[in-house]
């Protein structure tokens, strides 16, 4: 018999999405509730759904919530997606701006929704018997839920675990967020415990109090054990080593496949790739006013443009690249370094290279299905969707060989045509110039084994369904279940 999970995040699928936490959320929850479990998620209504969801949304009530000095109402919403209930949390102010995150008041608008969280399930009546927390938005959900909630035992039996996408981003700030949105004394300070240099972090406090502690793949949950991966949580995460489980993520098969993708201007599957690619190929040149040839060997990147993701590996070889025989589409926003370095290469290298520079969910799935390989040279990666997404459809991923990346990339080996991809280890741009060069000799010299490539990573399982059966063991470990 399964049991009642609630997810809470900052972004989730097919409501809300600026990252890979949204694609995780979207479909780790939808993948555990067709096993039976009573899984639900509970977001912000920001503005951006409210413009394109409104209409599907059930309005539940509105109860004031006290958190610290926030004395603040709440009112609540829901939607049920593919068997999952999903909550929203209405607060104007709060949660109605253009963006989602980057504000001033980060703190206290995490704060109070964290604490609407709680407040919520009293007001709905539904005690999952585990909340599953996600990123610094959500890390003081168990500690307040000890703390503030100490004389209701359906609070006291909810089991935690908290997930790390992104150890970068901890949500630190002053003390004085303890008793002003917190509703926390001094004393969770003076002990340590959430204390972070002179201030106190939400993400430390998700790895102090959680019962189990997860993050996105098994690499990146060795090396944040490390000073170098760390980002300074390194002792904190040592102490917990034994409850810190590392899980890779899955892609959602029924939005990412290139056999029904709406998308794309021909589906393809394992027995079409050849033709299938070329016609997306062509129909992305076309597109975006390349060069029309559709043997041109074409890399893709599709990322947020920081430099965790290695872009400033790319920008500072350029010329280098562009000197090859290939076209380079790239797709985000980001630093404004990297914007302008790469605005800088579509109006030296017309026909040859293209950037677009903002968020586009639909050109994302035609660079998947029109490259044939995809540029992923991340600096740090949790796990990483974009590698993920570009085997299943076809597209070589190139990658730095850190975290997620080095647990889903196998590099080619040419002499037994294993792999799925191609990879190098140092962080600096002559190993990925190097390794782009080969890998572009292997496209045009080597097609037999290009074939091969392709069709080891169109076969790779990047389902969620392994990944799930370890988040159902872990859940097994906290409370004893299946237990009829
Ligand atoms: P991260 O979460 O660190 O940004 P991931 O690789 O885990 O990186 O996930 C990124 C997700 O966001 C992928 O689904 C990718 O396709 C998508 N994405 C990133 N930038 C854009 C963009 N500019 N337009 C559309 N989709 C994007
Ligand atoms: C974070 C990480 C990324 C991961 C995603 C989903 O944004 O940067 O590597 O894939 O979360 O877990």
């Amino acid at each position: 018999m399964g049991r009642s999970i609630l997810f809470v995040a900052s972004e989730g699928q097919p409501f809300i999405k600026t990252g890979g936490l949204a694609d995780v959320i979207g479909a780790l929850p939808k993948t555990l509730a067709k096993r039976g479990h009573d899984v639900r998620v509970v977001l912000p209504l920001y503005k951006k759904i409210i413009e394109k969801h409104y209409d599907e949304l059930e309005r539940i009530g509105t109860i004031q919530v006290h958190s610290g000095w926030i004395d603040q109402p709440a009112t609540y919403y829901t939607a049920t997606v593919d068997g999952v209930v999903y909550y929203f949390i209405e607060h104007q102010y709060y949660f109605e701006r253009d963006g989602l995150y980057g504000y001033e008041d980060d703190g206290e608008r995490f704060a109070f929704f964290q604490r609407a969280v709680l407040d919520m399930i009293y007001f709905i009546n539904w005690w999952p018997n585990i909340i599953h927390s996600n990123d610094w938005q959500t890390g003081m959900i168990p500690l307040i839920c000890h703390a503030c909630y100490a004389d209701d035992y359906r609070y006291q039996n909810i089991k935690h675990v908290y997930t790390i996408h992104n150890l970068a981003f901890q949500g630190n700030f002053g003390v004085d967020m303890l008793p002003s949105c917190l509703g926390l004394d001094y004393s969770y300070f003076d002990n340590g415990s959430i204390k972070f240099d002179s201030g106190i972090s939400f993400m430390k406090a998700g790895i102090v109090y959680a019962d189990k502690i997860t993050t996105v793949s098994p690499t990146y949950s060795n090396e944040i054990l490390t000073q170098s991966y760390g980002e300074r949580m390194d002792s904190v995460l040592r102490y917990r080593r034994d409850d810190l489980w590392g899980i890779i993520n899955g892609i959602d098969y029924n939005v990412w496949n290139p056999a029904t993708d709406k998308t794309l201007v021909e589906n393809y599957d394992l027995r079409s790739w050849v033709s299938g690619k070329k016609a997306n190929k062509k129909a992305l040149q076309q597109e975006l006013g390349l060069e029309v040839n559709e043997d041109t060997m074409l890399i893709g990147l599709v990322s947020r443009l920081t430099s965790q993701k290695g872009v400033y590996l790319i920008t500072d070889r350029i010329r280098e690249i562009m000197g090859m025989d290939l076209q380079f589409v790239v797709l985000g926003t980001g630093e404004a370094n990297a914007e302008n370095a790469f605005k800088w290469m579509e109006s030296s290298y017309k026909g040859k290279a293209v950037y677009y520079c903002g968020y586009n969910e639909e050109l994302a799935h035609r660079i998947y299905a029109g490259s044939d390989m995809f540029l992923m040279p991340s600096l740090y990666e949790p796990c990483g969707l974009g590698q993920l997404i570009a085997l299943h459809y076809g597209s070589l991923p190139l990658v730095r060989e850190t975290g997620g990346l080095k647990d889903t990339v196998q590099p080619y080996n040419k002499y037994t045509g294993e792999g799925n991809g191609f990879s190098f280890y140092a962080p600096n741009a002559d190993d990925m110039v190097y390794t782009l060069r080969w890998a572009c000799d292997q496209y045009y010299n080597n097609r037999p084994g290009w074939k091969g490539l392709v069709k080891n990573a169109m076969t790779y399982d990047a389902s969620w369904e392994k990944s799930a059966d370890v988040y159902e063991e872990l859940y097994y470990t906290l409370c004893n279940w299946p237990d009829n």
